[in-house]
């Protein structure tokens, strides 16, 4: 007979695939600072350092759904700490004006900076200046950046974006209905240089095995597990009620690596 703790979690997981199936998504407008640590550790220990198509032109990072901008300061305050000679431009996209001008003038509460599980003082020292109880974004973090009213479901706009080396599209993708999601992603992939990496935290996973097979995308295989839990801490406990909940991590499925990981490669030529 199943024992009870079984039981319990067969019922907790078809709860959560019956959520994911019918729940409406609607797009949801928050954000944390240094959120996605050990995806951070990949950025750094591998995906940057095999960049092989960077050699004098800075690295171009595009970053969709970027909120009030915690997402592109947090990214641009990684690289600066890892690689002080690498030379990058990020530009970071959202469809809602009120955030993009919002992070166009990156002053931010105590609150806001530290609402984050993973946010270290070492990170807020290197990210912020604090004047009059305000963190300031520096300067040399800011100028890396900018900001813009955008739409990755445009497929005009993105045309006429050109290529990037690092796409992201986090948090994002599992709040669109499952077609807009399809064409979002679609767009994304063309955005991606041979080479580039495309990082998605916050897509269903049974799209993501789907869409990454077919644009014959390969996972970055490295700290998936890690990645995984750090996104089940930042989402909270109870994951089988929400369709953005993180099941507990299993190598179970044949396709485990696809379902959790969360940052995937386009082949280099
Ligand atoms: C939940 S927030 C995630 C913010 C940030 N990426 C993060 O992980 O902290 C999702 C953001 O995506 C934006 N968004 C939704 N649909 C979009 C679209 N089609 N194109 C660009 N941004 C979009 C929303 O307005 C919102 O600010």
């Amino acid at each position: 007979m199943e024992s009870p703790s079984r039981f319990k979690n067969l019922v907790r997981h078809i709860k959560h695939w019956f959520i994911v199936k019918t729940s409406p998504r609607k797009n949801r407008v928050y954000t944390q600072f240094y959120r996605f640590p050990h995806q951070y550790r990949v950025l750094v220990e591998q995906v940057v350092p095999q960049m092989t198509d960077t050699k004098g032109a800075p690295l171009r990072i595009l970053v969709f759904g970027c909120c009030s901008g915690a997402e592109p300061i947090s990214l641009s305050a990684v690289l600066r700490r890892n690689f002080p000679q690498l030379e990058y431009r990020i530009e970071a996209f959202d469809i809602v004006p009120s955030v993009i001008e919002r992070a166009q003038n990156p002053c931010y509460s105590r609150d806001e900076v530290y609402q984050g599980p993973f946010v270290s003082e070492t990170f807020v020292s290197e990210t912020f200046d604090l004047a009059d109880d305000a963190y300031r974004v520096k300067p040399e973090i800011l100028q890396t950046i900018s900001f813009h009213v955008g739409d990755m479901l445009d497929a005009n706009f993105i045309d006429e974006l050109g290529q990037a080396d690092l796409v992201f599209a986090q948090n994002v993708l599992f709040h669109l209905p499952a077609q807009n999601a399809r064409r979002a992603f679609a767009n994304l992939q063309c955005l991606l240089k041979p080479g580039a990496a495309l990082f998605v935290n916050g897509m269903d996973t049974d799209m993501r095995v789907q869409l990454t097979k077919k644009f014959q995308l390969q996972p970055e295989a490295y700290l998936i597990e890690e990645i995984h839990n750090d996104a089940r801490q930042d989402r909270g406990d109870s994951w089988a009620g929400a369709y953005w909940g993180r099941k507990p991590f299993s190598r179970r499925s044949r396709e485990w690596i696809r379902e959790h990981c969360t940052i995937y490669r386009k082949a280099s030529v």
